[in-house]
């Protein structure tokens, strides 16, 4: 974020926050009335900038400082004012749990700028707009970046609110000294955006481990069509392949997705199959340019014979001949380059470990994920990380992208790839 850098002697905050970025987080930003709101369209557009999510919930009196249009064009999200809509929006059947559903997907709560007003009712848990019913939902971080005349933040009660929110924990960005809107020269200007983007990629931010690193990521199951309507093909429902792909460009990896569904992610480059076939020609072409193939898709073992040129005819008994398709995972592998890394995911229900390490070895892997099937469309799963040597890390009941993370950590990466 080379727009960040002011000064020589903030080198140090430059290159931390050049490592990191937002990528997959979301953010609530919580706006109250100060004149300092005018200056959030600029923070919202800096924090997209390193990958955040942003949604805004404003206070009512934000709304005089700060035109809730503008934020909601940078954020490109609809912005949340005082009640639990916008005034101008008719009100749906969900309306009632928006908070809820904010509170929820909230990575970090940002409350910039923060009144005397605001941290008041914060520290003592009145809850009449949405910021504070969002604070109270959620168990996301919060941090607060006050910004008011200095004699208000100066006040007995403002430094005991300061105090008192500090002590359950909720994190601040203290306002700088500097002159004031209402020309007062002394503490209570809001922090500069440096610092508030510090605060925030150290609590939320994402290391850039992966960074030059292009991997290969194949998702979805496969269709092996049987006749113009119907086909063969299994439970898998990407759900840990999406989160492999996020978890892969939050870290700043480049990501190629080879996949049978879409995607609700961006991955760099994204083709599209349907069939074993087709999954594996496109493997085949992507692979000798990646470090790194991670094979998540659940590819058929066995399609049809002869794919019927018109639909079958219902009748009373069917027999349709299947034959094996072949390993695409064990292809690839055993032409890798030295420094090319190869991921497979396994699903086991009896020795999953002894099997995973003889699979290791015969089709000369790097890792395998051992999976059960009831992965399959779950958010969470059990997993076992397996190298030749032996398990590596087990995971009981851990959410899709905690395993991805865990996943990207095992990867042991030589640095280059060498003709
Ligand atoms: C022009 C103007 C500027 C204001 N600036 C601030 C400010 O910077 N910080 C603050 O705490 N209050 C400020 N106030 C007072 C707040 O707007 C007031 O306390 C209000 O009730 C805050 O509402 P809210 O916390 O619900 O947004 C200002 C008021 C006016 C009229």
């Amino acid at each position: 974020m080379k727009s960040l850098r002011r000064s020589a002697s903030q080198d140090d905050l430059v290159f931390r926050i050049d490592k990191m970025n937002l990528k997959g987080k979301t953010i609530i930003l919580a706006i109250t009335g100060g004149i300092a709101a005018y200056k959030t369209v600029q923070l919202v557009s800096d924090l997209k900038k390193l990958g955040a999510q942003l949604h805004i919930v404003m206070s009512k009196n934000a709304g005089k400082f700060v035109a809730s249009l503008s934020l909601e064009v940078m954020s490109e999200n609809k912005v949340y004012s005082s009640g639990l809509l916008r005034q101008d929006e008719p009100r749906n059947d969900d309306a009632d749990i928006d908070h809820i559903k904010l509170a929820d997907k909230a990575d970090l709560v940002l409350i910039a700028p923060a009144t005397a007003n605001c941290m008041a009712k914060l520290a003592t848990g009145i809850s009449d707009e949405i910021i504070y019913d969002l604070v109270l939902a959620t168990k996301a971080p919060i941090l607060i970046a006050p910004a008011m005349n200095t004699n208000m933040w100066q006040h007995t009660v403002t430094q005991q609110n300061y105090r008192k929110l500090k002590s359950i924990g909720y994190h601040f960005i203290d306002p700088e000294h500097g002159e004031l809107a209402c020309k007062h020269v002394g503490h209570g200007r809001l922090a500069e955006f440096d610092s508030i983007i510090e605060s925030v990629c150290n609590l939320i931010g994402v290391e850039q481990k992966l960074a030059g690193k292009k991997i290969l990521i194949s998702l979805g199951a496969t269709r092996e069509k049987i006749d113009p309507v119907r086909f063969l093909t299994n439970q898998s429902s990407g759900k840990m392949g999406f989160a492999l792909i996020e978890a892969a460009l939050a870290q700043g990896a480049q990501v190629t997705a080879v996949t049978t569904m879409d995607l609700p992610h961006r991955a760099d480059k994204v083709v599209r199959v349907e069939s074993h076939e087709q999954m594996q020609d496109a493997l085949r072409q992507e692979f000798p340019d990646h470090d790194v193939l991670i094979m998540v898709a659940a590819v058929a073992d066995y399609k049809p014979k002869a794919i019927a040129a018109q639909k079958i005819k219902t009748q009373q008994n069917l027999t349709v001949e299947f034959e094996q398709t072949t390993d695409i995972v064990a292809e690839l592998a055993a032409g890798k380059k030295s420094n090319q890394v190869v991921v497979a995911f396994s699903v086991e229900t009896e020795n999953a470990l002894e099997k995973a390490q003889d699979k290791i070895k015969r089709k000369n892997l790097d890792l395998i994920v051992v999976n059960s099937p009831a992965a399959f469309g779950a958010d969470e799963a059990e997993v076992s990380i397996v190298d030749a040597e032996g398990e590596l890390t087990k995971l009981t009941k851990s959410s899709k992208s905690l395993i991805a993370k865990k996943v990207l950590d095992c990867l042991n990466i030589p640095s280059k790839i060498v003709g």
